[in-house]
């Protein structure tokens, strides 16, 4: 399923929030549009925040009069940091940025044009893109590896292909099972509260690809590990800091306090663009917090009384000691033998 996709001089999105009653694209012509997608969370999911800002960050300087490459290149980096500031938590929002504006730097230093710098940044967007293909390709694999046929495999949120370019982070898996000619494999779906991307999304992409699916309610997963119907647990994520301390949708900790009571391996599958080594453990990571509307309206209706105190963090964090590995497009990482990771030697890809 395509979320984003780039029409030559617009960005056409799908409205994740219509989803699955009705499938409607948003035609983005300018940052502006992409800042308001980003927010309302029309397009959502780390890899896909990060994808539309690229391309987000092109439109915002695609027709720019200025000349001078710096000065260009000062407006460049003041687009990208009111992107940047669309939603706090995803790390693949300053992660894709940061590669137009490196991008960006480099021709000028070659002497580039104002015009070829921002063809470069189209460039740029399009081949983080087909970057994000490949990338969750080779997470399926190893996700795949870790899983047999048969198995009841639990999921949260969506780490979905509506989140990626690909087959999805925490989905991959999935779907290469599929390929492969599984024929056994459960997914368990959370309908994750208060957005339900489980229900609408997730169970939505994975039954439209034929993948054997059951959607639970979040206060099910519980039962369902008791019940002996589950045998692991993986779920996408929007930051993981340095000390493997991983950030995602909210209810992803109860998860993996759930799948360690149980004996479950709790796996987390991620991009190392959403590795954020200046992070150094998870509280230092900004957790989104938005509107009690969205705990006190369902579809538009209200489900609570008016004036209802609430709390929304978006996210949560789940400490390493509860994550049983971290699955890459570059392998499986393990935490070392004292329970305890230490990521900062993948400042190697990079990071
Ligand atoms: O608020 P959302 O829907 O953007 O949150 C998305 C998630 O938490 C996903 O699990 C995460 O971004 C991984 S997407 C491959």
């Amino acid at each position: 399923m395509k979320s984003i996709e780039w029409k030559g001089d617009h960005l056409l999105l799908l409205d994740q929030t219509r989803l699955p009653s009705n499938t409607i694209y948003l035609k983005i012509t300018d940052e502006f549009a992409l800042y308001d997608a980003i927010q309302k969370m029309q397009v959502r999911g780390a890899p896909a925040i990060g994808m539309s800002a690229a391309f987000g960050l092109y439109l915002a300087v695609r027709s720019s009069e200025i000349q001078d490459p710096m000065k260009f290149y000062e407006e460049i980096l003041d687009r990208s940091s009111y992107l940047a500031s669309a939603r706090p938590t995803a790390v693949n929002l300053m992660w894709a940025l940061r590669q137009l504006e490196t991008r960006a730097k480099k021709e000028i230093a070659s002497g580039a044009s104002v015009k070829s710098v921002k063809s470069a940044l189209l460039k740029e967007a399009l081949n983080i893109q087909k970057r994000d293909i490949e990338t969750c390709r080779k997470i399926g694999e190893y996700g795949l590896s870790l899983f047999k046929d048969g198995m009841g495999i639990l999921t949260h949120c969506n780490p979905g292909s509506l989140a990626t370019a690909g087959y999805g982070t925490a989905t991959a898996p999935f779907y290469l099972a599929k390929e492969k000619g599984w024929k056994k494999l459960m997914v368990y779906v959370d309908e994750t509260r208060p957005l339900l991307q489980g229900s609408r999304l997730t169970a939505y992409e994975l039954q439209k690809a034929g993948i054997d699916i059951t959607l639970i309610c979040d206060n099910m997963a519980a039962t369902v590990m008791a019940q002996g119907k589950v045998q692991a647990v993986i779920v996408g994520t929007d930051r993981i800091a340095a000390n493997g301390d991983v950030a995602n949708k909210i209810g992803t900790y109860n998860l993996a306090i759930l799948a360690q009571y149980h004996n479950i391996p709790f796996y987390v599958a991620a991009p190392l663009s959403s590795i954020d080594l200046t992070t150094h453990r998870g509280s230092q990571i900004p957790i989104e917090e938005r509107s009690g509307v969205e705990i006190t309206r369902l579809g538009g209706r209200l489900i609570a009384p008016i004036r209802v105190k609430t709390y929304n963090p978006a996210f949560d964090v789940t400490p390493s000691s509860l994550v049983s590995a971290i699955i890459t497009e570059e392998g499986i990482i393990r935490p070392k033998e004292d329970g305890t990771y230490n990521l900062r030697g993948l400042a190697a890809f990079g990071l």
